[in-house]
This record gives structure tokens, sequence and C-alpha cells, in this order.
């Protein structure tokens, strides 16, 4: 197995890198292709964006593969989307595998198709002794539905008597989230050169430092996350304190 030293320090570089991967259709329709035929080649580049987070350390990396609102789409091109999930599981897998690459997938799986869903189920489970990175699909995914989920299983457990009101916290209304497993996100790349959300990991990217690319993504190449992550490697997080008490705080860590 090639052995790539990462490019930035662990103390530097972000542990949690999410992507919304925008631009497939624009890309085909650019070379008078269908739009599945976009995706596609989007899934090639997801295979090269795992592999440049593997190897520069990057311990999660959490895409944006599907999101509830994507249902509306022509029914064509949601099977193409469904079919692609089934090969990327099925030929990833021993590769992932291999990696110590666990496999996640934050959303509603249960809205799949039964064959995706049991494609994606098999490769979660046949990944799931990764350590090294964990990869999270989001599948029929909506933030604020996550959100309203959460608070919905919350308020029933507090209507039973399960749960006090003050013991709700940041922390332990995360936890019923379908991102529980996850930590906040550090750096949120989105290429499709549109400078919004989309209702991707609005609780989770609170403090994420945001990046807007104009590239499609299926040309988002390796020098690009490498860009990204070197953009990150430069940046000071304050999580609302000032310069001065960074700075301290970063010293007497030392
Ligand atoms: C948004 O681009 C992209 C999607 C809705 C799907 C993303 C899927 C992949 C990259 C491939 C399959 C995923 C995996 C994990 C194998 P768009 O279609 O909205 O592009 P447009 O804005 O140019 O129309």
């Amino acid at each position: 197995m090639k052995v790539v030293t990462p490019l930035f320090d662990s103390s530097v570089r972000p542990r949690h890198v999410a992507i919304i991967m925008d631009g497939n259709g624009r890309w085909a329709e650019a070379r008078g292709l269908e739009r599945a035929e976009g995706h596609a080649e989007g899934a090639t580049a997801v295979r090269e964006a795992v592999r440049t987070c593997r190897e520069q350390g990057i311990e999660f990396l959490t895409l944006y593969a599907f999101s509830n609102a994507n249902w509306q789409r022509p029914t064509l091109e949601v099977e193409a989307l469904m079919r692609l999930l089934v090969e990327f599981a099925e030929s990833e897998k021993a590769e992932l595998r291999e990696h110590g690459i666990r496999v996640n997938v934050v959303g509603e799986v249960e809205d799949l198709p039964t064959h995706t869903r049991r494609a994606v189920e098999h490769v979660i489970d046949y990944c799931a002794d990764g350590e090294r990175m964990t990869l999270s699909l989001a599948l029929s995914y909506g933030g604020r539905q996550d959100i309203v989920n959460a608070a919905r299983a919350l308020a029933v457990r507090a209507r039973a008597g399960l749960v006090l009101p003050e013991e709700i916290d940041e922390s332990f209304f995360h936890k019923e989230m379908t991102t529980q497993s996850l930590p906040d996100v550090d750096l949120l790349i989105r290429t499709g050169g549109e400078a919004r959300l989309s209702d991707f990991l609005l609780f989770e990217a609170a403090y994420a430092e945001l990046m807007f690319l104009p590239v499609m993504w299926p040309d988002f190449k390796e020098d690009l996350l490498i860009d990204c992550i070197r953009q990150y490697a430069t940046k000071e997080r304050r999580f609302g304190r000032t310069s001065a008490q960074v700075a301290a705080a970063t010293a007497s860590a030392r």
C-alpha cells in the first residue's frame, strides 16, 4: 500500500471536511451530454476526493450526494443517481476497507429504493472496522429536517418524562441527529459557483470555514482540494474569542 505523508500538520489541517458537490449537470450540458453522464463523472471525482482526504490525514469527509429536495428531479436522473450509488458501493468497498475507511450515512437511508439501501448498508457493514477515516454520504438529507426530527424526538421523550428540558444542550441535541457520530465541520467546500449552503449541515457547520469554488464538481481534482486545505491551514479560528485570546490559548497549550 502506497503511504503518502500529509502535507499539513494535524494541528492546522481540518479534521472534518464537508463538500457540496455541485455542477455535474452543467458540466454535462456544456459538453452536449446527458446530466446523468455528469453525475457519472462526478462519481470519479468522488473517488479522487476520498483518496486525497485519506492521504492528507483528514479524519472525516462528508459528501452531499443526494438531498431530500433532490427527489423532485426527473425520475430518470434520480434513478441514475441511485444506480451510481450502488456502483460506487460495490466498486469501492474493497479499497475503502483496505484503507481503513468507515462508511456512514447521514439523512434518511430508509427513503432510498431497496436496492440502493441494501448496497449502502452492505458497504457500511463491510467497512465497519475502519479506523483511519469516516466517509459519510448525505443521502435523502436535509439539515432542517434533521434538526426538526431531533426536536420532535426530544419532545416525545420529554412528554414521556424521559428527558428534562434543562438537560437539553447542544451536545445532547446533537445526539438525536443523524450526524451524531460526526464532529463539527471545520472546512466546507462547495463547487459549482454558487455561494449557498442548500440545507447542508446547518447545525454542524456553525463555525466552519466556507470555500466556494467556480469549478464544476467533475473538474474538482486533487490539487484544488489540497489548495483548500492549504488555505484552511492559514485561518485563525476564533470561535467568538478575540485574536489575542486565541494567541494566549495557543501559547499556553504548547
Ligand atoms: C449536484 O449537481 C450534484 C448532485 C445532486 C449529485 C451528486 C452526486 C455525485 C457527485 C455522484 C454520485 C455520488 C457518489 C457518492 C458516488 P447538479 O446536478 O445540481 O449540477 P448543476 O447545478 O450543474 O445542475
